[in-house]
């Protein structure tokens, strides 16, 4: 990740809050029997989007589901998501769970949102009215950010996010505000940098900045509450920090079934290879000896946490050796951080058809044009059209939202 070219200060200071006010759901007429909303909520770090989430059982059948503002729909999704507890209750064969992120560029500062069906028969139904305030942020305050838990909760739930928020700070350094050691700082601990994972920590296990390892941790607790099937991965781990925190919401949530992988050639980036992939052509993240990081040491880093168990996996080599046949049947989080061209088209050749409905992409180097023209690519050539929602200017992800590719 070099961010010797770093981002300029456009867009960095600017973000937008957005605020669910409140929800109603619309009583059920003849053709729906019962709906529910469960949590409209404001997207996890970024503020750009905020997610819906609920089900809903019709009387006729259902072509999709519109959210309209103004008059203008604004986005659209089926019903695919099964759902047993409600199918239990009301006796539905058919599909009833959605779930959609919402962009919010576009919506009034003071937002109303229809949430309705569209039947095959083109009859509509509105089941449900979303209101909410949007306003742009200053600033961040990375002190507060930071500490304030994923999940509100109480009793065990409130330890557990605890836990983790202590495991994110330990693992960028902000805890210890661990001095940059890259070239381009002055190799004074910057908390906006660290917040933002613009710098290399000295120490500390992980260069994603803690918005990134937020959104990581929303991504691995959104699965595990939704009940989204999978393992987790990382392609690209340097120290190995993000994939600490992975295994370390395993333990916390007593996920005891799910296994993290660990891919990576422990030994920098390759050398760029022009002729099969021109984006790369002068790339030099495999002159950096700061990326060459040991398996060794990256065990040792998850054994400082007490995380080393057989549930983590090290895919040991270059990713076009490891990845294609990596003993991974499901993935619900797919998290590319392998910097350039070659290393993300590859890893999502070779991992994006395991990732299910509800499961998480994140792609940690979006910034970097050769990544995101991978992603570009990639998305092109199957048609795939999840909003890429923005993390914090430079990470963005999406949740898919679509059958399987192949
Ligand atoms: C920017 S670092 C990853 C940062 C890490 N995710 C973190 O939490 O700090 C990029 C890593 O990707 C690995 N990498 C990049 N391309 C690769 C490839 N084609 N095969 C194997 N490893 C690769 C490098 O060895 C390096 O450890």
């Amino acid at each position: 990740m070099d961010m010797a070219a770093a981002l300029g200060e456009e867009g960095r200071d600017r973000r937008m809050e957005v605020e669910i006010s409140g929800v109603t759901l619309r009583p059920s007429n003849d053709l729906i029997t019962a709906a529910n909303l469960e949590y409209p909520r404001k997207g996890p770090v970024d503020g750009c989007a905020f997610q819906v989430y609920g089900w809903v059982v019709c009387k006729a059948p259902v072509a999709r589901l519109e959210f309209v503002h103004e008059q203008s729909v604004v986005a659209r999704c089926e019903l695919t998501l099964s759902r047993p507890d409600v199918d239990k209750v009301y006796g539905s064969s058919s599909p009833v769970g959605f779930w959609k992120a919402i962009g919010t560029v576009g919506l009034a500062p003071v937002f109303t949102l229809e949430v309705r069906v569209v039947f095959e028969d083109g009859r509509r139904d509105v089941i449900a009215e979303i209101r909410g305030t949007q306003q742009v942020s200053p600033s961040l305050t990375p002190s507060i950010r930071v500490q304030e838990p994923a999940y509100q909760g109480s009793g065990r739930g409130r330890l557990v996010q605890r836990y983790l928020n202590l495991l994110e700070a330990s693992l960028t350094g902000m805890l210890v505000e661990d001095a940059p050691c890259d070239f381009w700082s002055d190799g004074k601990f910057d908390p906006n940098n660290r917040l933002l994972g613009r710098d290399w920590p000295s120490l500390s296990f992980s260069m994603i900045g803690s918005v990134r390892m937020r959104n990581l941790r929303y991504a691995c607790e959104t699965v595990i509450l939704d009940g989204v099937k999978g393992d987790f991965v990382e392609t690209g781990v340097w120290r190995g920090g993000a994939c600490i925190l992975m295994r370390g919401i395993l333990e916390a949530y007593g996920d005891g079934a799910r296994r993290v992988f660990v891919a990576d050639s422990f030994a920098g980036l390759p050398p760029p290879d022009p002729e099969k992939f021109p984006a790369d052509a002068g790339d030099q993240h495999h002159t950096h000896s700061q990326l060459k990081v040991s398996r060794a040491d990256v065990e040792d880093n998850f054994r400082r946490f007490g995380l080393l168990d057989e549930r983590v996996v090290f895919l040991e080599g270059w990713f076009k050796d490891t990845l294609p046949a990596a003993p991974i049947d499901r993935l619900a989080v797919l998290r590319l951080d392998g910097d350039m061209y070659e290393s993300t088209i590859e890893a999502l050749d070779a991992l994006y058809h395991k990732v299910p409905y509800g499961g998480f992409v994140i792609v940690d180097d979006y910034q970097i044009p050769a990544c995101a023209k991978a992603v570009h690519d990639f998305r092109e050539r199957y048609a795939i059209t999840s909003p890429i929602l923005p993390i914090d200017g430079w990470g963005t992800y999406w949740r898919i939202d679509h059958a399987p590719i192949r």
